[in-house]
């Protein structure tokens, strides 16, 4: 059973082929322009998606052929409208001509199946996503039924990451700019806030604005380099620890003690050893299935695949897709 997967959410054009559940292809291209506009720009992001979809397609299915593919799974969202257009009308004329059924993904179910790229995983357990777009807390009690119980009331991780990172001086995404730097400051220099937000919410936009007015008041500190790496661990470890603190407690309260990391900013090394010291059973997926991948789509698609719930041809983009609408088509 070879499943082709797809995902053009943002700004990666990946496509991803996996047998039998296990992955043999995982072909990424991340978009550098947008490095130097400080984010994405969602009409560059489609365009370039066009340009590089069929050779990337064709690197995937590389030593498979197109004859050999039983499915394929696609991002109908969320994500950019025009991005998600290119994989899904490609998929959509690529099942049409195979005669083989496709599978609408939702891009964040495609992180939850992250999780089972390279390692068992028992349910239930509890999924922190933390990507650019999203930060979520999920009870997952069976594959495809999800409880979300906490989503950020306004910037997600990844994307106050982003934006402390471009005030750094440091291009899009900021996630990697910030941890090297990071990696040789004192994350107890400065007391940046940690929002507390009832419940299993999460609010990051006060840490990013205390930032900058760190910055303001201190403007010098953007000449002197010194200091830079204090003020990038300093906020690392509050990002890290409001995500940390969440996820114990709902651990604790749901009493169920396995959780999964998934996401973008799941690569972040203090995040992992942060969780890997508080005793809690705690998966990540490797590096490379964390930031978006096809894999992970192609993953999801086999479960539906193997429910027997292909989409129809009529399935149109969802940008706002998200575990409240429904995560299947
Ligand atoms: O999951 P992803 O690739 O795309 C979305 O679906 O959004 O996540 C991208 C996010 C960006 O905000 C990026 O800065 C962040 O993940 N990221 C990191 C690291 N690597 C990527 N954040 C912190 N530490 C990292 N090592
Ligand atoms: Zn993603």
């Amino acid at each position: 059973m070879t499943i082709l997967g797809i995902d053009t959410s943002c700004d990666d054009t990946s496509a991803a082929c996996i047998k039998d559940n296990k992955i043999i292809s995982n072909i990424v291209l991340s978009q550098i322009l947008h490095s130097k506009y400080g984010g994405v720009i969602p009409e560059l992001a489609a365009r370039d998606h066009i340009k590089n979809i069929n050779n990337i397609v064709e690197r995937a299915i590389d030593g498979i052929g197109f004859d050999n593919i039983d499915g394929i799974g696609v991002t109908y969202g969320p994500g950019l409208v025009g991005s998600l257009l290119v994989g899904l009308s490609f998929a959509k004329a690529l099942s049409y001509v195979l005669k083989i059924p496709f599978y609408g993904v939702n891009h964040l179910e495609a992180h939850l199946f992250s999780l089972f790229a390279d390692q068992e995983l028992k349910i239930p357990f509890i999924t922190l996503m933390v990507s650019g777009g999203h930060t979520e807390l999920v009870v997952v009690r069976e594959k495809g039924k999800y409880e979300l119980i906490g989503t950020t009331l306004d910037d997600a991780a990844g994307e106050a990451i982003d934006k402390v990172a471009r005030m750094l001086g440091f291009p899009y995404p900021g996630g990697p700019a910030i941890q090297e730097l990071a990696s040789s400051g004192n994350p107890k220099a400065i007391k940046f806030p940690r929002a507390n937000v009832s419940g299993y919410d999460f609010s990051f936009s006060g840490l990013k604005t205390a930032v900058l007015y760190y910055l303001k008041n201190k403007c010098q500190l953007l000449d002197d380099d010194s200091k830079l790496p204090d003020i990038a661990a300093s906020f690392q470890e509050a990002v890290c620890d409001v995500l940390v603190d969440k996820v114990l407690k709902a651990s604790e309260e749901f009493k169920i003690s396995r959780i999964g990391v998934v996401g973008g900013v799941a690569a972040n090394l203090r995040l992992r050893e942060k969780f890997n010291h508080t005793g809690v059973e705690v998966y990540f997926p490797k590096l490379e299935f964390c930031t978006d991948n096809a894999a992970m789509v192609a993953l999801c698609a086999q479960f539906y695949f193997d429910k027997n719930e292909n989409s129809p041809h009529t399935l149109k983009v969802n940008p706002r897709a998200n575990f409240k609408t429904g995560i299947t088509n």
